[in-house]
């Protein structure tokens, strides 16, 4: 078996400008069969682009890509084949049933008449969404609209499946059904599945492996284990105070050695050995400087604290509020 069938993705060395903007940097991935594997950014890394030339929906100014070994550059059509998509928009048709919905999408991909209502049943059931088969789709909440959508992409059965965000925009509980809706169709199908997130809670609990992308560029790749061994921190302390405060609980974490980083109204340190002490001194400091910090912990790293580690460098501290506002808004919720 030719090496390159071990992967389900390969991506080398992805270039894509727009004019002056370089939005893909050269990325370069390798996507193992049977994966669920996320990428990882905030608004504008460039993830929608680099998913989009994956579909071949955009052509890269330069650099390779194959799925299941084809190349997407030279046998466009058999390369997207393998794939089904979920964009970022929600594209159902709302004047149309779910059933509906599946069917027309299925005549697109000219799945045989006799097959098709057997498929559509299949991606029904697989969706949760067999009661809502003779309703219409306008009526249905975002995660529904969203689970329909995927079952939709896995109407022409790909190996490939590309998610860009589908859980962006739900709550919690629709948020868990595509997490379950995805688990399923990577186990019992086995789909290899690639999608984009701004959570870092959704990257951490369904991804086997993570990409961080920023400005276009990889900055970290590995399991969340790995990401988390990565930063070199066993416990992280943090303080959580008023933007005011910052720096005065910044320079408490340097007084008992702690080497601190400020990202949005938090200031974050390895604990290093006997983290517990350094809890009980950060308190009697606070106390004693009379600060007002409005959440104090100590916790196992999170991917979080992993792109606050990765990204939260001087440079990006340098341009104030926008970049620490972006974080802790888009992806501050994983915890
Ligand atoms: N068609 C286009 N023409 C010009 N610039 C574009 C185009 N598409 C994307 N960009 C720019 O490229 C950069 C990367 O955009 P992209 O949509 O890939 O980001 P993203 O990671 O998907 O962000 P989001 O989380 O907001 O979806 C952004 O600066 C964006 O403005
Ligand atoms: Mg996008």
């Amino acid at each position: 078996m030719p090496l390159q069938n071990e992967y389900a993705i390969e991506i080398e060395n992805l270039v894509k400008k727009f004019g002056d903007l370089t939005a893909v940097n050269g990325i370069s991935l390798k996507i193992k069969k049977g994966e669920i594997f996320g990428l990882l950014g905030p608004n504008g890394a460039g993830k929608s682009t680099t998913i989009n030339m994956l579909l071949g929906l955009l052509s890269p100014t330069s650099g390779k890509i194959s799925v299941n070994g084809i190349n997407m550059l030279k046998e466009p059509e058999k390369a997207k084949g393998q794939i089904g998509i979920v964009t970022q928009e929600t594209v159902v048709e709302p004047e149309l049933t779910a059933e509906d919905n599946l069917m027309i999408f299925g005549r697109l991909y000219q799945i045989p008449a006799d097959e098709l209502q057997k498929d559509i049943d299949f991606a029904l059931k697989l969706s949760d969404l067999e009661s809502f088969r003779k309703a219409y789709a306008g009526t249905f909440s975002g995660g529904m609209k969203r689970r329909l959508e995927t079952a939709k992409a896995l109407m022409h059965t790909p190996q490939v499946l590309l998610l860009d965000e589908p859980t962006t925009g739900l709550d919690v509980q629709n948020r868990s059904k595509i997490w379950n809706l995805l688990r399923k169709i990577n186990k019992e199908q086995n789909v290899t599945i690639l999608m984009t997130t701004q959570y870092l809670e959704e990257a951490d609990q369904l991804c086997n492996r993570i990409a961080i992308i920023d400005h276009g560029k990889l900055i970290a790749l590995g399991t969340p284990s790995e990401l988390r061994q990565k930063i070199g921190m066993s416990t992280v302390l943090e303080v959580e105070a008023d933007k005011d405060s910052l720096q005065k609980v910044e320079q408490i974490f340097r007084k008992i050695g702690l080497d601190p980083r400020i990202s949005g109204n938090k200031v974050f340190a390895a604990g290093g050995a006997k983290p517990v002490e350094k809890v009980e001194r950060i308190l009697k400091l606070l106390s004693a400087g009379k600060i007002d910090a409005h959440n104090i912990s100590m916790h196992e790293p999170t991917i979080d604290d992993v792109f606050l580690k990765l990204t939260g460098s001087a440079v990006r501290d340098e341009t104030g509020d926008f970049k620490g506002g972006r974080q802790s808004a888009m992806l501050g919720r994983g915890r």
